[in-house]
């Protein structure tokens, strides 16, 4: 019934600094994905996280959504799972729904599930403590991992025969966007001009990341998406309290460590764990290279937020720019619509290691 299906379709441009990926033929799946993560890729979780302080169900956000509205998306449209889930996708066009949601409609719910499930909560990070005290509550990376357990087990209890569970299970996709909110928080507890601490940080978080991966594998999961974590230095929240309006070097640091740490890691796993496919998003190295080429990749301004000016989060009342597809950031840390669909072309499709390795999520998809 899921069986991977490939289709053929025509043509898409993209252009990342000068090299030019001409697609010819776009193959894609029928198979369910499943997603976990913060704000990046949130569709609506924390909407129904009643004590949760990181909510984006209000104005401005959504602006360019269909009907203008705003989802709990951190975003002025799509996120980079939409756009990913799209171009992976065979009937998908956004993203699927949050777990939360689903729950919340009973009647629907089984036919959903079967379909993938968002897990995503803004706000949530790696550690379990992480985004408790700017956010009160978020759902935590290993809450998103027992709630997927909860549909694993109505899964199986829905195809009548754990192998058929299990045969559907090891064929989905698993997205995973977590880390940013590590590098928000860390200064909050450490000091930001030790380059020694925030390495073992760093190692201590992906560590925990790898122990999270394991768990998944357990229940089942086989291909594993992970996007990394973007220069979150030169967002605009970092650049305000930098007196040169520069990117906060630290956090970048942090992001370019991350990267390389997660690599190590998930070989590893890949070379322990029977049957573990991953693919590695170079969100760094994507985001600053339309950073230092606005115009060579269509951007105008890649400093300030379209909405608000850095500091305060997108609501209405704040500043609102009006040319949304020349802006890199839609806030103070999320990009836009038209940069996560340019981020998101350049994993699923990217051809060597610059932007995604060992392979891009389109041959994760694709794969066996
Ligand atoms: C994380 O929190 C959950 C409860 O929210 C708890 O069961 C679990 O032991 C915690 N994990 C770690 C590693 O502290
Ligand atoms: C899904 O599974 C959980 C755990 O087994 C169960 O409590 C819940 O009722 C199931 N949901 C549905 C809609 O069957
Ligand atoms: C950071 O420090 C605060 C207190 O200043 C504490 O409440 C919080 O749990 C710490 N966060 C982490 C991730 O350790
Ligand atoms: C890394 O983890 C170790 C062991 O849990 C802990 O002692 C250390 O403080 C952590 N280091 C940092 C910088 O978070
Ligand atoms: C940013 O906007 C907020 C609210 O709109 C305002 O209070 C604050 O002074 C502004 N900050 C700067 C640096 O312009
Ligand atoms: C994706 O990666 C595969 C394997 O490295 C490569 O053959 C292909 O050209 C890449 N791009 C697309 C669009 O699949």
């Amino acid at each position: 019934m899921v069986a991977q299906r490939p289709f053929l379709f025509v043509i898409n441009i993209v252009v990342l600094t000068g090299i030019v990926m001409m697609m010819t033929v776009r193959a894609t799946t029928d198979a369910p994905m499943f997603i976990f993560g913060d704000s990046n890729v949130d569709v609506g979780t924390n909407n129904f996280v009643t004590e949760c302080g990181a909510k984006a169900n209000h104005p401005y956000n959504g602006i360019d959504f269909y009907y203008s509205t705003p989802t709990g998306r951190f975003s002025n449209g799509k996120n980079i799972v939409d756009h990913i889930v799209r171009l992976l996708g065979s009937y998908q066009v956004l993203s699927p729904p949050p777990f939360l949601a689903l729950v919340s409609q009973k009647l629907t719910f089984n036919r959903n599930i079967l379909r993938g499930v968002n897990f995503a909560s803004g706000g949530a990070g790696i550690f379990n403590d992480t985004g408790r005290v700017h956010f009160h509550k978020v759902i935590t990376l290993e809450e998103q991992i027992q709630q997927f357990a909860t549909v694993r087990e109505n899964i199986t209890t829905l195809l009548g025969s754990p192998k058929a569970a299990d045969d559907l299970l090891q064929s989905s996709i698993y997205i995973f966007n977590i880390g940013s909110n590590e590098l928000i928080e860390y200064p909050f507890n450490h000091s930001i001009s030790d380059p020694a601490e925030l390495k073992q940080y760093i190692a201590n978080a992906t560590q925990a990341y790898a122990v999270h991966l394991t768990n998944m594998y357990k229940l089942g999961a086989r291909k594993f998406a992970i996007i990394g974590i973007a220069p979150l230095g030169c967002a605009p929240a970092a650049r305000i309290r930098n007196p040169t309006g520069g990117c906060a070097e630290f956090m970048n640091d942090g992001a370019k460590l991350f990267q390389v740490s997660m690599q190590y890691v998930l070989t590893e796993l890949s070379l322990m764990l029977e049957g573990f496919k991953f693919s590695l998003g170079n969100m760094y190295t994507v985001t600053m290279n339309v950073i230092d080429n606005p115009r060579g990749n269509g951007f105008k301004e890649v400093k300030s937020a379209c909405c608000g000016n850095g500091t305060t989060d997108c609501e209405v009342g704040v500043t609102l720019c009006s040319n949304r597809d020349d802006y890199l950031f839609w806030d103070k840390f999320h990009p836009t619509e038209k940069a996560s669909e340019l981020a998101a072309l350049a994993l699923v499709y990217g051809e060597g290691s610059e932007y995604v390795t060992p392979m891009n999520f389109s041959s994760l998809a694709m794969y066996g």
